[in-house]
């Protein structure tokens, strides 16, 4: 960490730096920059606070690589550019560690954590006891060796006594110090114990990318950081995003080769913001000092209870004696220390029998195979359906009908299964025999080289129609309000829509409509409104909903903001579609082909002429002030001036945001006549602000 003053020096010294202050002495240029590019590092990887942006981060470090390449003997170790050594690693080293990495006895209530206590209390002969509480990463383990302020190694876990040195791929995470000042502290050598771990955030994004560049995409974060720490070229894990939670101090001793754990570092909680202090990420704001055994008991519970709202996968909390000479005085087991233990959170993996496949047909008619599984209780819901991509897949995980399957589900991932209980593959499990015809149409299917979907290729197949005028009026593509999957099939059914501009001739159908169970004059207003509003929707989501290949929101968003019309794409080669910006061939060889198919500018075409705009003009156009940014709206009651889905837009298109219920979160009720529980509930919170459609046209005028 920093004072206040280094924080001024450092901040005057990056400007001076970035504005290209002469230096006479190579030597302090390369220990300035080091100090400065240390510090950066510190802000954006610790603190979340970063002050220079990219470039002028870069601008840093090339200078810094420049200075080093002109003077190789001004190298150091510690420089940041030494993060990603030259060589690849050779084969994996097996190190010891300085003391053994033994691990945690787990608990998995209120009464397994007071049983802790009361074995606690009775060892220490009824010492008051003072508990550390802290959050049990669910990453990969690792032990950190620094000598003399230098790291000189870090390892895996492995097998407890001895790991796999990893220290290339350790040296490449910005949120490991490469030096840090311990023998200020008098310490010349130490063990530091942490996880290294994917945030939420960071983990969906790296499978975005992956997806998009047509990857495997990861299933957990957890396997991932292990994966990845394991990389022979340390340049791929510094791809990855992995951050490092120091936890622990496994071993410290001073230049004499005394140890100084549980003597002068003797306080687990001090001893986290001594680290957090030399720079290292620990659980600093996330751990807690308990008095009693019903207090850590509270803080569990809490945070069982936010565990899905924070950014790091987590599987428990971890309970320690906060005093190292009670810690020493209570010891070990072989397996564990006595002084402290794992609560476990309820299981987000369970076992259940796969009872049944169901195979769809999706709108590019690939063939998804769904297994049905035994309800089964996993992290507060109940799961008896998920997805298993496709036929290899199901080899891989050597699946059989009838077996024992694990699923788990990681933060809001979607469930999946994890792997096969072996031992239940007896005579009572039968083969998956993947079908060879379309479940809707029967039509054979066809599975391309390097495809790993089998396709239902009949352009006539109405589970494929269905798929692709559900996938039209989805809320990520034309978000058509009072039209859902649900509606979409019966209304298919009742032979009311065939294809995709079917939806346009809908309000000419009014009686045939209110005809059917459960539809009323206003669930057919509502219908309409949401078919009208459609047809000024922003050409993106027009890109999207016409499901074309590889073009997905991000895609067509880009493609969007490149034309005047959806019809300049089919004027366009494959190569003057490579011409524009972030467009590769895969995307540029499958809009041509979409483009290039006679049925999908009929399509076009009867959109166009049903009303739908397909070029940019003022009601379609983006979002185009940024008058609302941060702001958040309900709109409840009868509105008269705008219906309820031009009132959205005009949230939207001035960079407000609309919330679906009363909160804290929102900033104001729109309330038009006859506004009920939502606006008594909005009256009493002090911070919403009540608008009748009159204010709210005045925010944004
Ligand atoms: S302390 C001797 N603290 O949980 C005590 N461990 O079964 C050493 N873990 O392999 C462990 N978060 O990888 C500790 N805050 C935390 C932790 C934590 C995650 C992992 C660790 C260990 C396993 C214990």
């Amino acid at each position: 960490m920093y004072t206040k003053t280094q924080i001024q020096e450092l901040d005057t010294l990056t400007t001076d730096l970035l504005s290209g202050k002469m230096y006479f002495d190579a030597a302090e240029k390369t220990s300035d920059l080091i100090a400065v590019i240390r510090y950066h590092d510190w802000k954006y990887y610790l603190q979340s606070t970063p002050s220079i942006n990219d470039q002028q981060y870069d601008f840093l470090f090339k200078e810094l690589k420049k200075i080093e390449t002109e003077h190789p003997n001004l190298v150091r170790d510690d420089s940041p550019t030494q993060r990603i050594g030259l060589a690849l690693s050779t084969d994996a080293k097996t190190v010891a560690h300085s003391v053994p990495m033994i691990s945690l006895d787990n608990s998995y209530n209120a009464d397994d954590l007071k049983e802790f206590d009361e074995r606690l209390q009775k060892l220490l002969n009824g010492e008051a006891i003072q508990y550390c509480v802290e959050p049990k990463f669910d990453g990969s383990s690792i032990a950190l060796l620094y000598e003399n302020d230098k790291l000189v190694r870090a390892a895996t876990r492995g097998n407890g006594v001895e790991g796999e040195d990893i220290t290339h791929n350790a040296r490449v995470l910005k949120s490991i110090p490469l030096q840090a000042n311990f023998s200020k502290r008098g310490i010349s050598k130490i063990e530091l114990r942490g996880e290294v771990v994917i945030a939420n955030d960071v983990f969906k994004k790296l499978n975005e990318d992956r997806a998009k560049e047509n990857l495997k995409t990861f299933q957990n974060s957890r396997n991932t950081a292990s994966g990845s720490l394991r990389m022979k070229d340390p340049s791929e894990t510094a791809n990855r995003g992995l951050e490092a939670f120091m936890y622990q101090i496994g071993y410290a001793v001073d230049t004499n080769n005394n140890n100084v754990l549980g003597e002068s570092l003797n306080n687990h909680f001090e001893n986290i913001d001594m680290l957090y202090t030399l720079g290292f990420k620990t659980p600093q704001s996330e751990k807690k000092i308990c008095n009693s055994i019903q207090e850590v008991i509270d803080f569990c519970n809490q945070w069982e209870a936010k565990r899905d709202s924070y950014n790091y996968e987590i599987d428990g909390m971890v309970i320690k004696v906060n005093k190292l000479t009670q810690q020493n005085k209570v010891g070990a087991t072989g397996h564990h220390p006595r002084w402290a233990i794992a609560y476990k959170f309820k299981a987000k993996k369970a076992r259940t029998k796969l009872l049944d496949i169901e195979y769809q047909v999706g709108r590019t008619g690939a063939i998804t195979p769904v297994a049905k599984l035994e309800p089964v209780p996993l992290a507060g819901v109940t799961i008896s359906s998920v997805s298993l991509h496709n036929e290899d897949f199901i080899k891989e995980k050597k699946l059989r009908m009838n077996a024992y399957v694990y699923v788990e589900r990681s933060g809001d991932v979607i469930p999946y299964i994890s792997g096969v209980d072996e031992s239940s593959l007896d005579e009572n499990t039968q083969e998956i025999i993947f079908p060879k015809n379309c479940p809707s149409c029967n039509s054979e299917l066809v599975r391309e080289a390097e495809e790993s979907a089998w396709r239902c290729i009949n352009l006539e197949c109405i589970a494929k129609s269905e798929e692709s005028i559900i996938h039209f009026v989805s809320k990520e593509a034309m978000d058509i309000d009072g039209l859902g999957r649900d509606i979409v099939i019966r209304f298919m059914k009742e032979g009311l829509i065939k294809q995709i501009s079917d939806i346009y001739l809908l309000p000419n159908k009014k009686e045939t409509i209110l005809a059917l169970d459960g539809w009323k004059e206003k669930s057919y207003n509502n219908l309409v409104d949401g078919i009208e509003a459609s047809k000024n929707k922003a050409l993106w989501r027009i890109l999207v909903g016409l499901g074309i290949r590889h073009v997905g929101v991000i895609m067509a968003k880009k493609l969007a903001k490149q034309i005047s019309s959806i019809f300049d794409l089919q004027a366009w080669t494959t190569e003057q579609l490579l011409e524009l910006e972030d467009i590769g061939p895969k995307v540029a060889e499958s809009i041509h082909q979409f483009f290039s198919n006679e049925s999908n500018i009929h399509l076009l075409k009867e959109l166009e002429r049903n009303g739908v705009a397909l070029v940019h003009n003022e009601l379609n156009s983006e979002q185009i002030a940024n008058t609302l940014a941060g702001k958040t709206f309900l709109f409840t009651g009868t509105l008269t001036k705008f219906t309820r889905d031009k009132a959205k837009e005009l949230v939207e298109k001035n960079g407000g945001t609309i919330l679906s219920g009363v909160s804290a979160k929102l900033s104001y009720l729109v309330a038009g006549a006859e506004a009920g529980s939502k606006l008594k509930k909005a009256q009493e919170i002090a911070t919403i602000q009540i608008i009748d459609e009159d204010d709210f046209l005045k925010l944004i005028e």
